[in-house]
């Protein structure tokens, strides 16, 4: 959503008209304007895009968490509905369903799968679960399974379990037994390695548990938390999905925003509880999560810090504030236990493991020292309820300043009553391209008073601006297109001259599986299998790879029309200026640049994504647009053409 930041102040940073001609001639200052922000490109998390109609892309579970195995340990469902078994499938007319168990594993995981053998089955009997839309079996690859089972009650039952990894009509491609007596009535975890024989082109496989079914003729065994996990992104347990992980790495983003936007709550009790996404799996009950879907929390608190570090990120950390997007605020007089919670979760992030109970149990999971902190959202969207957002920012900046000093807090709603007064905003934007495009000088006109911009969700869903947010059956766009890619780089280069004010940046959300995706278009795709990049990731990696440490101004054009847009910056380290320019138009346009520099090298680079206006990437034709780089001839005075839709980064060196 777009708040309305659009009345602030007067033209703040220099401007300088130029005539458009048939060559647009940029001329750079060699002095520069300000520091590039470190956190200035990142990225935001959405746990999971809701609600009903059209939100919804499956992002943690299912995505960039490793876990392979859907409803592993049966959270939040209804126990004896066909609905707890989403997932699971018997085998061989065995019978399986969902209990509340008398005697359950953990008191945050009140459910179990019972298994019942008929009599007079023959061969293995028991149940398999698909997975996330299906089982990536890799032959280069060890999984670790795991469950745990017990026998309700005494039996003289001794044999074994198979555990095993098949194709859906059968084919074994991994297979464990694992020995079992009927004498077991508490529950034992089994944890077994399973190395595929071969690896098929096809998701469509099940992990599965068997018994032989003459020999466990009538027999009721019970399992919980099932587990199947493949090598993760830098071998962390209970890590991240290799492919999606290292393709969010390639980008270099500086930040992570966390939990997400909407994840933050749909209600007050389902809202998103640090305590409850921490410590062992077991002890986490899972949460009917804000995009229609139950969260496992595997992917908690601790596990977000783990992806920040694994990842070089800082990040840029939401508590909940009162407000839940289903339209209830709390009365101002309730408010303490929450603000408490939210205390204790920084708390867990950063402090002291020898004064606060939180960091204590951080230090107890393995981390003692604090993670890297600066920035907290007090809240998401929370202009949705602004009148209560003045009491709830009163009192959660307020008790939080004053427990946390060192930190700063960002505002998400522009309410002008807001006592303090916020240094930090958070603003949102969903719009067509031609936005994008028009809005390039957007911040241009913010005033320099103090205060600091996050643009914490941006992108381009739309063409149609009458249906922006609507289905992608109606208008919006399934995956980014050249059109709005470049329209958002236009918009990007507006961030970063802008990056005295604006310290951080996001395109949103950052994650879709292609099996379930109401909410979109998202930066990365991925199925069970395979990632694909958009055009959008290559134009974030773009900017991500090439920000230079230092602003230089340039001619700006002022006219709104125009289709070129462009920012310099320059990398002191290396001494390269670096030119970022989107061409958001439907031709070519021939550009020359004026170097304000002795020594500039003859010989540069420059980095193209280009294509239609409607050219994308998809799991049909994943590799439509992806950058090219070439050399071009460069010096004091140089000419460049840019490609219709097509966002360039141009390197030159200085000597
Ligand atoms: O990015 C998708 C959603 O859009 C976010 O959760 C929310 O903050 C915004 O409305």
């Amino acid at each position: 959503m777009l708040s309305s930041f659009l009345s602030r102040g007067v033209l703040a940073s220099a401007v300088f008209a130029s005539c458009v001609a048939a060559v647009t001639t940029v001329d750079v200052n060699g002095t520069a304007a300000h520091t590039i922000p470190p956190l200035l490109f990142g990225q935001m998390f959405e746990a999971t895009p809701l609600n009903n109609v059209y939100h919804r892309s499956q992002s943690g579970d299912g995505g960039i968490y490793a876990e392979l195995l859907q409803n592993r340990a049966f959270q939040q469902v209804k126990p004896n509905t066909d609905a707890a078994l989403l997932a699971w499938a018997p085998i061989n007319g065995a019978s399986i369903k969902v209990i509340a168990d008398p005697s359950p594993l953990s008191n945050a995981l009140p459910n179990s799968l019972e298994l019942t053998i008929p009599s007079g089955i023959s061969g293995q009997v028991g149940f398999g679960n698909e997975g996330y839309w299906g089982i990536n079996v890799n032959s280069s690859w060890t999984y670790n399974a795991s469950f745990y089972y017990k026998f309700p009650s005494a039996s003289k039952f001794s044999g074994k379990l198979t555990v095993m990894l098949r194709s859906s009509t059968g084919s074994v491609y991994a297979s464990a037994s694992v020995p079992v007596s009927g004498s077991t009535t508490t529950w034992t975890q089994v944890a077994v390695p399973l190395t595929p024989t071969s690896s098929p082109a096809s998701v469509a496989n099940n992990f599965t548990v068997t018994v032989d079914g003459a020999s466990a003729s009538e027999e009721t065994i019970n399992f919980a938390m099932f587990s199947l996990f493949p090598p993760t992104f830098k071998g962390r347990a209970n890590g991240l999905r290799m492919d999606i992980a290292q393709t969010l790495y390639d980008m270099k983003p500086s930040f992570f925003r966390l939990p997400g936007g909407n994840n933050l709550g749909q209600s007050v009790s389902t809202r998103w509880q640090w305590n409850a996404t921490v410590g062992n799996l077991i002890d986490r009950p899972g949460r009917m999560g804000d995009w229609g879907y139950i969260n496992t929390d595997g992917l908690g608190l601790l596990e977000y810090m783990y992806l920040c570090e694994d990842m070089e990120m800082e990040p840029i950390m939401a508590v909940w504030a009162g407000y839940s997007l289903g339209g209830e605020s709390l009365p101002e007089n309730e408010l303490t236990p929450y603000i408490q919670q939210a205390i204790d979760q920084i708390n867990f992030v950063i402090g002291d493991h020898a004064k606060s109970e939180p960091a204590a149990l951080r230090a107890s999971l393995g981390h003692p020292e604090p993670f890297p902190l600066q920035y907290i959202e007090i809240g998401n969207e929370d202009f949705f309820a602004s009148e209560s957002y003045i009491y709830r920012w009163k009192h959660f900046a307020g008790n939080l300043t004053a427990n946390f000093p060192q930190l700063k807090f960002i505002a998400t709603s522009s309410n002008h009553k807001l006592d303090p007064i916020p240094k930090q905003y958070d603003n949102h934007v969903y719009q067509t391209p031609g936005w994008f495009a028009e809005n390039a000088f957007y911040y241009d006109s913010f005033e320099r008073d103090g205060t600091y911009y996050f643009a914490g969700e941006y992108a381009v869903v739309s063409t149609n601006a009458s249906n922006l947010y609507g289905t992608s059956a109606y208008g919006r766009l399934m995956y980014p297109d050249m059109q709005g890619s470049s329209g958002e780089a236009a918009f990007m280069t507006g961030l970063e001259r802008n990056s005295d004010i604006i310290f951080a940046a996001s395109y949103a959300p950052l994650l879709m599986n292609v099996a379930d995706s109401k909410w979109t278009p998202n930066l990365i795709s991925f199925d069970a299998s395979q990632v694909y990049p958009s055009t959008s990731f290559y134009t974030q990696q773009l900017f991500s790879l090439n920000r230079g440490t230092e602003y230089l101004p340039s001619t700006l054009h002022i006219a709104e029309a125009v289709s070129l847009h462009w920012s310099v910056t320059r990398d002191a380290p290396t001494n390269t200026v670096i030119i970022k320019i989107a061409n958001t138009g439907t031709s070519a346009e021939d550009m020359s640049f004026e170097l304000p520099f002795e020594g500039v090298h003859g010989i540069g680079t420059a980095t193209v994504l280009s294509g239609s206006a409607t050219a994308s990437n998809s799991p049909e034709a994943p590799d439509t647009v992806k950058p090219v780089t070439s050399q071009i001839k460069t010096g004091k005075s140089f000419p460049y053409t840019a490609p219709a839709y097509s966002v360039n980064v141009l390197r030159v060196k200085l000597q």
